[in-house]
């Protein structure tokens, strides 16, 4: 095992020294968020949007967040190695009870873990992968970044198992995201991606990716998307921190548009890191 220093609790120790109780709420009960936040050259990639995420993710599991923006930021900046490209893990549970209780004990501290690792490129960037469709099969609250991920566990391996790279899910006849992204499609030259609600992570990708678009006239709307259409697109595409936009060019075996990564994505994906780098 990698043995990296991590973060955890006001220490900085050796990722295989990192130990909790078998009694935190995390494990119990997978009662806790978390957010995953790039880091380019040892920057953070939009990082108040990230904290913003983490605090209505606390909200929504009305958990305190245990630290100011300020704190988070000098807790993460010693993890970073501004030599490679990473991203930071980190998160917060609702801490170790004297006991095991579904209701909220009293007066416990949250767990606070983050550890950073280097983004490996994502091999499908340049020529698109395979994607499935699922029934969404997750719960009401999909929105808050919460460390209970069975139902997309099981979204991504069923797309694994079927030689796709990810899951498009589906829910009363719309499709929603991916088990692990966010979703876009071009549909009449138009780039779709679904408004936010409780059915989707509110990406930050996403809301770059909304940006870019508007800044540099390429029409796009926040819609739904129903499973009837998303078959009629010249170009899908999912997207997240760590794989950025990717491009899916077989969706349940039939390709999508001519079955090669589209011509928007050529120019969203080339703004997109222009940005990037701008930022540096
Ligand atoms: C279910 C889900 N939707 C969307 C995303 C994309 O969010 P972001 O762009 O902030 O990484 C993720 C990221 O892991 C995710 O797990």
């Amino acid at each position: 095992m990698e043995n990296k220093i991590v973060y955890l609790n006001g220490d900085y120790i050796p990722l295989n020294e990192a130990k909790v109780s078998v009694l935190d709420r995390g494990f119990l009960f997978g009662d806790g968020v978390y957010e995953v936040i790039p880091a380019y050259s040892g920057h953070l990639f939009h990082f108040q949007d990230h904290l913003q995420r983490l605090e209505n993710s606390l909200d929504g599991i009305r958990l305190a967040n245990p630290h100011s923006r300020e704190q988070w930021l000098e807790i993460l900046i010693p993890l970073l190695n501004p030599q490679f490209d990473q991203y930071i893990y980190l998160q917060v549970t609702r801490g170790v009870a004297t006991k095991r209780d579904h209701a909220f004990p009293e007066n416990i501290e949250a767990t606070v873990f983050a550890m950073c690792s280097n983004i490996i490129p994502f091999a499908g960037l340049n020529h698109g992968v395979k994607a499935i469709s699922l029934d969404d099969s997750r719960w009401q609250f999909c929105n808050i970044k919460a460390i209970t991920l069975l139902g997309n566990i099981l979204h991504r391996q069923e797309a694994i198992d079927n030689g796709c790279a990810e899951a498009l899910l589906v829910k009363d006849g719309y499709v929603v995201e991916g088990a692990a992204s966010n979703v876009f499609a071009v549909i009449d030259d138009v780039l779709i991606t679904p408004a936010k609600s409780n059915s989707i992570l509110p990406g930050i990708t996403r809301d770059v990716i909304l940006d870019i678009a508007r800044k540099n006239d390429i029409p796009c709307r926040e819609d739904n998307i129903s499973f009837a259409a998303i078959q009629t697109a010249s170009e899908i595409w999912v997207t997240s921190s760590t794989r950025e936009i990717i491009p899916v060019v077989e969706l349940d075996s039939k390709l999508v548009g001519d079955g090669k990564p589209g011509s928007v994505w050529h120019i969203v994906n080339h703004l997109f890191q222009a940005y990037k780098k701008s930022l540096l």
